[in-house]
Order: structure tokens, then sequence, then C-alpha cells
């Protein structure tokens, strides 16, 4: 089926717009591209002025919305149907935040409420002394929870929680040093419960609660899973099975049980207001007219330079150590939904799908690949991401510095700068989104995952591709187990030399 909006993309890609510093000239972008969202624990300041947004791409952008539907994919989300046609399934992370599909809502807040009594027993002691907990997952059954943990609860963590993703041995033992058995609870956190790294590294857990003179090893255990009849099957207790709906996605399940870490290190308060934050997000995007969507107009801004300029990357760089990990979560959400070759109906995409995300740490970036953001001939669109309210006590010299850093970098790379001396001259007109959140809270970390699980899915539905499978990481992981099978022959010459050298296979 011929793409029905390619007339469109073709008027986009003809469109001239201005550079960034005559778009700003006599006219108050701020009032049009930068909003400020109230969100339970703290408003979030998203400006997009310093893209090369106008009214009239816009217009094509929003003309193409129409033609693929996008608000009747918006409401068929949000109802529960099967929008995730290759796997026949609903995609239902927002009903966890209790938005959705009333059937969906009430099912997630169940299951919140299993959750919440299993976490306030713990920190009631009700199951004996527990001072860390190990969690047990890959991908968006780890990404989330490491990200959370990380940004939040540096401090006063209620239980200390180690998050261990890679096969490496060397991840779980790092954790386990850290660790005494007799103090420790392990989460094993996996939608199928039969991913192989998490099942082995699972396995090694309860060795060493074993080992340690636990008696009872899977007493220990907590199984967060959309598959709890195998985790039963494995050997967990059903009362420390903590189960999620198929219908939420690996990478969308932060909110569900795979969240349970979280809750665990920060209380039970603190997780309801995670929710909270990502529900006034999932509002303002259904409620909001276009123009003043910040989900809808990131997307556009997206769109506009994939589609239109050619550009490949898209970097994100926090400028807050709190949150390191988001660029890696990003990554996942992204790459993982949107780096798709097909439409949602199996037809070769004829446009680019999702750029490439990647990014870093503000300022520590500065001083290793801003170079190339600057004057390379590739052209980057950048996020920045900033908290007013520093994470720490130190001198608010700090904090100030690292956001002046930022705000520089922005309005750099916007400016440029002439010089006779080509080595020295910045090009200019190279454009940046900034995210300014007041303070670093549960609500406001919630909005910002989901503002960017929203704005991935908007990407999708003006592609016509399905965000929510991920087929492409099954080839891989299927040769490895034949590997482990023992079936090392059959392979390239490179691969099969490989294999002897590091004497593994046949
Ligand atoms: O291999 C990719 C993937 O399926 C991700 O989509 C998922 O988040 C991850 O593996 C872990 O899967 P599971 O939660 O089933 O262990």
């Amino acid at each position: 089926m011929a793409d029905p909006a390619q007339a469109l993309w073709s008027e986009l890609e003809s469109l001239e717009t201005p550079s960034l510093s005559a778009l700003f000239e006599g006219q108050d972008r701020l009032a049009r591209y930068c909003s400020e969202l109230e969100i339970p624990g703290g408003p979030i300041r998203f400006d997009w002025s310093k893209t090369h947004l106008t009214p009239a791409v816009e217009d094509v952008l929003g003309r193409i919305a129409g033609a693929m539907d996008l608000d009747g994919k918006r409401d068929a989300l949000f109802a529960g149907e099967a929008i995730n046609n290759t796997e026949g399934r609903a995609a239902q992370h927002s009903a966890e935040r209790g938005i959705g599909a009333p059937t969906a809502v009430v099912e997630a807040e169940a299951l919140h409420a299993r959750m919440k009594g299993l976490v306030e027993a713990i920190h009631e002691g009700l199951l004996g002394e527990v001072k860390s907990l190990i969690h047990i997952g890959i991908g968006g059954s780890a990404l989330g929870p490491a990200l959370a943990i990380d940004a939040l609860a540096r401090d006063e963590a209620k239980v200390a929680i180690h998050v261990v993703s890679n096969i490496d041995g060397c991840a779980l033992e790092a954790a386990m040093k850290q660790c005494d058995p007799a103090t420790t609870m392990v989460a094993v956190a996996s939608k199928t419960f039969t991913t192989t790294e998490t099942m082995t590294n699972a396995n090694s857990a309860l060795d060493w609660l074993r080992q340690g003179g636990v008696s009872d090893p899977y007493g220990r255990v907590v199984a967060l899973t959309a598959s709890p009849d195998k985790a039963v099957e494995w050997g967990v207790d059903e009362t420390r099975v903590l189960p999620f709906s198929e219908t939420v996605g690996g990478r969308y399940s932060l909110w569900s049980s795979i969240g349970f870490p979280v809750a665990l290190a920060l209380g039970w308060d603190a997780f309801a207001e995670f929710l909270d934050g990502a529900a006034a997000i999932d509002t303002h995007f259904i409620e909001a007219p276009y123009d003043a969507n910040v989900v809808v107009r990131a997307a556009f801004a997206d769109l506009y330079y994939t589609q239109a300029k050619g550009r490949q990357t898209r970097a994100v760089f926090a400028y807050d150590e709190r949150l390191a990990l988001l660029p890696d979560y990003l990554q996942q959400l992204e790459m993982e939904s949107n780096g798709k070759r097909v439409t949602a109906q199996g037809e070769p995409l004829t446009r680019p799908s999702a750029p490439i995300t990647w990014g870093g740490v503000g300022t520590d970036a500065q001083h290793a690949v801003f170079q190339l953001l600057h004057q390379g001939t590739h052209l980057i669109p950048v996020d920045f991401l900033a908290v007013k309210v520093p994470g720490h006590d130190l001198d608010p010299l700090h904090h100030q510095i690292l956001l002046s850093n930022c705000f520089a970098q922005g309005a750099a790379l916007m400016a440029g700068k002439a010089s006779d001396d080509g080595a020295r001259a910045y090009p200019g007109n190279r454009p940046s989104a900034t995210i300014l959140c007041d303070d670093l809270t549960p609500g406001t970390l919630g909005a910002l995952i989901a503002f960017h699980e929203h704005r991935t899915f908007v990407s999708a539905m003006l592609l016509g591709i399905n965000p929510f499978d991920q087929f492409g990481v099954e080839l891989g992981k299927a040769i490895a187990k034949q590997i482990d099978a023992g079936g090392g022959e059959g392979f390239d010459p490179s691969t099969e030399a490989l294999l002897a050298a590091a004497g593994i296979g046949a």
C-alpha cells in the first residue's frame, strides 16, 4: 500500500526554513514553542524554541498526522485496542498510571495493591531483616529500575538496590560483594521469565544465597513477571510473585511490578507520585491541541529533522549526574520501538525510521564529543535536560556552573561564531531543545519518562510503524542458543574461527 502521506512528506522536504537566529527576530518564539507544565512533584519547562519548527512546518506535519490518523491511533492506544497488531495485543502501560481502559486500570490497581502489600511487609520486617535487594533483569526489566534508583535513591534508600543485567559474571559478582546473603533478597524481573541472561544470573544468585547459609534460598526471591506460572514452576512461592499484564511492553514496564525495587527503595508514596507524574503527561497528551502539546511538538521536531533534513542521530545530554542513565534508557525506548524497516502492515518502509539515539552527561560530554556537535559535518539535533534544584549540599557554585554550561551550549549551537580562520569558525544554526525541571522528584521523573514514551509513539504513528514489537532482537539470540547447545558449525569461516579460538561450540 502506498504511503498515504507521501506527497505531504515531499511538501515538508521542500519547505524553506529561515535560520534559527532569524526565526527569533521580531517574533516571540517562547510564547509558541516554550511551555511549562504543572506536574505532581514540580513544574517542567519544555523549550523547543531553538528548533526549526515554524507554523508552516507544523501545518504540514499536522496534515500528515491527519492522514495517518494520529488522533484515532492515540484514542485506540488509551482505549486498550490491539494497537500492537503484529503481536495481536494492546499496549496498556498508561493503565498502570490510572489512564486507560477501565478494565485494565482496575486490573493494574489490584496488582499494585498486591505489590504495595509486599513492599510494606518488607519495610515492616515481616520477611526478616532486609538490607539489600539484588534486582536481576535485562533491557526493559532493568534499565528503568536502574535509572529511577540512580536518580531518586542516592541518599536515602530504605533498602539498598543493586541492579544486575549483564550475563558477564563480573556484574553479579560486583553486586554480591556489596551484599550479605543473610540480609539480601533477590528480585527476578522478566516479562517472559525465559530470558537467558536473567535466568542464568538468577540461578547463580540462588547458589550464592545457598552458599551463604540461607537454607531456603527461594524463600528470598521475588518474581516480577507477566508469566507468573513460569515463575512458580521455577520455584518462587506464589505469594512472592508480583504479576503484570501481558499488554505492558518490556520497555514500557517500569510502572508495573517491574518498578518493585523503586517502591522498595523509596516507599510506596513516592512510587505513587511517580505514577501520578506520568499520568499528568498522559492527560496532557490526550487533551492538549497539537500547537500546545509538548509531546506532539517534540515528535514533530524529531520528524522534521529525520524526514526532511536527513539527520540520522539525535543526542540527549543530561546536565545532572542523577540522570546519567537517561540516555541509555531512551536508547532502548526509542531504538527498540522505532528502529523498524517495515510498516505495521509489513510493507517496506519508504522513509527513514528512528534516528540513532545517543548521548551522555554534561559537563563531561562537552570535553569529549561536543567538538563534533559544534563543528562536525553531521548536523545533530540535541536535547538538554537540567534541574533547577541541585541534588547535593556542596557550594551552590557547582550548580550554577553546571546550568550556565548547559544553557551556553544551546546558545552557542544556535548562534555560532564567525571567524576568518575556518578552523575557529562555528557555523551555528544547530538546533537544540531544553527540558528544565524545577526539581528532580518521583513525579517529575515519571513525567519525563512518559513524555518520551508518547513522543516515540507519535513518531511511530506518523511513519506508520508498530512501536510495540521487537522481532529484530530474536535472530542473534537464536544463534547464540544454537552455539550454546553445541552447534558451533555451519557458520561463516570468520565466526567458526572465532568460536574455535575462544574454545566454544563443537
Ligand atoms: O531482547 C529484547 C527484550 O525482549 C526486551 O524487549 C526486553 O525488555 C528484554 O529483552 C527482557 O525481556 P524479559 O523481561 O522477558 O526478560
